[in-house]
């Protein structure tokens, strides 16, 4: 999949960590929630109903993307309902749609986006909280890793996860230029996330996402 193009980095030394994806929706949570007033008599005002087989609260906003255009060029046949309602929407409502129904929290988490099953914005913050300070303590980083970018951190693992947020930093290999992080320091930040993501017993399939998302990451983040 598309999102799975992300660049998530780890700030060592005054940095962050940071995600970046190439697939950014562009979409508008706000423009979304107005125009889907015209999908909620099928889909529910938050996209939980259950009168339609899938659900659309809480998707990846690239995978609810996907399956509007996909309609919109009549590559799903399941439901000409679907076809015709796509017809009438622009590159734009596409994004803007998928952003709101992306946003809104699911009730059921099958086709939930990494963001939702991880547990949402509390759970990424205590996550990247906990490893930041796993990671101020660690002499393997001897205090490189100074936590002044949390919050930016914390807007991208929301935003590279499917989640409802929105980065706008500089992606990874501009933030990382001149810095001289090591692969070790680059590991040693990647091992604390672990250690956080075990303790609160995030399941397999959860935390192999996650940290696949991380390993592409190294390239970009470590100089030398
Ligand atoms: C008349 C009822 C109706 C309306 C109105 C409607 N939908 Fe649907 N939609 C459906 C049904 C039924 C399905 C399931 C079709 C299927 O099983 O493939 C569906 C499926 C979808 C899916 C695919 C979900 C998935 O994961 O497979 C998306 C995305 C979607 N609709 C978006 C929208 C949006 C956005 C709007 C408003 C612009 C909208 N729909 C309006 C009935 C409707």
């Amino acid at each position: 999949m598309n999102a799975r193009r992300l660049v998530v980095s780890l700030f060592v030394a005054g940095l962050c960590v940071g995600v970046s994806t190439l697939a950014r929706s562009a979409g508008n949570i706000a423009a979304g929630a107005a125009k889907a007033s015209f999908c909620l008599a099928c889909h529910g005002a938050d996209g939980n109903s259950p009168w339609v087989s899938t659900r659309l609260a809480g998707q990846h906003p690239q995978a609810l993307i996907h399956t509007m255009k996909d309609y919109k060029a009549g590559k799903r046949f399941a439901h000409p309902m679907m076809s015709i309602v796509t017809l009438g929407l622009n590159e734009q409502d596409i994004a803007d749609l998928a952003a709101f129904y992306a946003s809104q929290r699911p009730v059921s988490l099958d086709k939930a986006s990494l963001y939702w099953r991880l547990g949402g914005k509390e759970a990424i913050t205590a996550a990247v909280d906990q490893t930041i300070a796993l990671s101020r303590a660690d002499p393997r980083l001897a205090g490189r890793l100074s936590g002044a970018c949390r919050d930016k951190l914390i807007d991208q693992l929301c935003m590279a996860t499917g989640g409802p947020c929105e980065y706008t930093g500089r992606d990874m290999k501009n933030a990382h230029t001149g810095l001289g992080i090591t692969a070790a320091e680059f590991g040693a930040v990647a091992d604390n996330l672990t250690k956080v993501l075990d303790k609160f017993a995030v399941a397999p399939r959860e935390k192999n996402e996650l940290l696949g998302m991380l390993a592409p990451m190294q390239k970009e983040i470590v100089q030398k």
